[in-house]
């Protein structure tokens, strides 16, 4: 490496080395199509099964039951969607507190909004950044009490806390032993928000399975796509059901009368987008390799650079590594806007980890507990180019 470079400087021509790609600017994460993703698609535009009946939306849930070993998937028209869907499946309901890192992507305090609960932040771990099962233990043994219905309440707020979603952030898995534990003790139900970690592993087992509730998303920047998507996963066969009645409009079957027995959602995947997932499924093992190498590449390269390193996957697990995250150094944090500007400058689409939650005005007034690990790594990730391929 050159002598006398700046930080932006180092990072540029650290990335110019592991960056194989020639022609710039590199996009932070693009899908990759082949295999059989026309052939599948276009079979529903010739067929005319493009909506939400057709043999692919089923065949995709089967794929990924198989694959995640998940008894019950059931295909849904975003994350989002199918994160109300799992808070519902839970039992969360109007007036509930559910526990949520702080740092995360929106739609995951969102969802809770969309019950009509209150999102309650808890703080993540530095090794995982995801939800922190000592730092969180600490906290409800003196916020919260266990009442004669047997659920845990909020002692200040007098609500009850029903849930806690854990997310896996950028496909490395949070330490779900710790959370499960947690989560039985205080009575809490544990719904896992695996939108970014589609083969990621925790001791063999795939993420989104160890919850009572699990989701994975299919939108455009993840792992594989479907344009837009996701997947509920659960081995509880009557919330199984029952999710794929609520998402399909709770539609009774009959041969010709329209009867919906509760209040429903349009949240069904249409048979187009499954056909792209059922090509994409096809394509995974591939693309997950991949990703793991482009991983390895920036590891060893940011190995030589002083004052940063590339978050690894945490031990005992197997990340699909969705995004390669740079940690700085906190003394580099004043510059990081600067760092980011160069790189951008110099065709590499870097980007900051997310606002944290308690920092949008829409959720700055919900309680949380201290989050000094967020506040700091919220700082210091920068989320480098990490598409397949590259
Ligand atoms: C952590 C997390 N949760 C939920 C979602 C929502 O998924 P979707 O965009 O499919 O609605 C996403 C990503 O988009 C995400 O990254």
């Amino acid at each position: 490496m050159p002598t006398e470079l700046t930080t932006a400087e180092t990072i540029i021509h650290t990335l110019d080395r592991v960056i194989r790609q020639t022609d710039r600017p590199v996009p932070l994460h693009i899908p990759t199509f082949g295999g059989n993703c026309w052939n599948y698609v276009k079979e529903c535009i010739d067929t005319g099964w493009v909506s939400s009946v057709g043999s692919y939306v089923t065949r995709f849930e089967e794929d990924l039951a198989r694959y995640t070993g998940a008894k019950h998937a059931v295909a849904v028209s975003n994350g989002t969607s199918g994160l109300h869907i799992a808070l519902r499946m839970v039992g969360v309901e109007p007036g509930d507190e559910v526990l949520s890192p702080s740092l995360t992507f929106v739609a995951t305090a969102n969802a809770i909004r969309y019950c009509d609960a209150t999102p309650h932040f808890v703080d993540v771990a530095p090794t995982t950044l995801g939800v922190d099962p000592g730092a969180i233990g600490a906290y409800l043994e003196t916020l919260t009490e266990q009442r004669e219905d047997g659920y845990c309440y909020n002692k200040q707020t007098g609500r009850r806390i029903a849930a806690l979603v854990g997310m896996h952030a950028f496909g490395h898995p949070f330490d779900l032993p710790g959370i499960e534990s947690l989560c039985r003790k205080h009575n809490i139900a544990f719904v896992e928000d695996a939108a970014e970690s589609l083969g990621s592993l925790y001791n063999g087992k795939h993420t989104g399975t160890f919850a009572k509730v699990g989701l994975i998303s299919f939108n455009g920047n993840k792992i594989i796509t479907t344009g837009g998507g996701g997947m509920i996963l659960t081995d509880d066969d009557e919330l199984g059901r029952w999710a794929k009645h609520v998402t399909t409009t709770a539609k009774l079957p009959h041969r010709f009368e329209y009867i919906h027995d509760e209040l429903g959602y349009n949240y069904r995947m249409p048979n187009l987008n499954a056909a792209l997932g059922c090509a994409q499924m096809e394509q995974l093992g591939g693309l997950l390799e991949q990703k793991r190498q482009l991983a390895q590449r920036y590891i060893d390269a940011f190995a030589d650079v002083d004052g940063m390193y590339i978050l690894p996957e945490p031990e005992g697990t197997r990340s699909n590594y969705w995004f390669s995250s740079l940690v700085v150094d906190r003394a580099l944090v004043p510059q990081r806007d600067d760092l980011l500007n160069a790189l951008v400058d110099a065709g590499f689409l870097a980007r900051p980890i997310w606002r944290p939650m308690h920092q949008l005005p829409m959720y700055a007034g919900c309680p949380r507990m201290p989050l000094p690990v967020t506040e700091d790594m919220a700082q210091r990730v920068i989320n480098l180019p990490s598409s397949a391929g590259l």
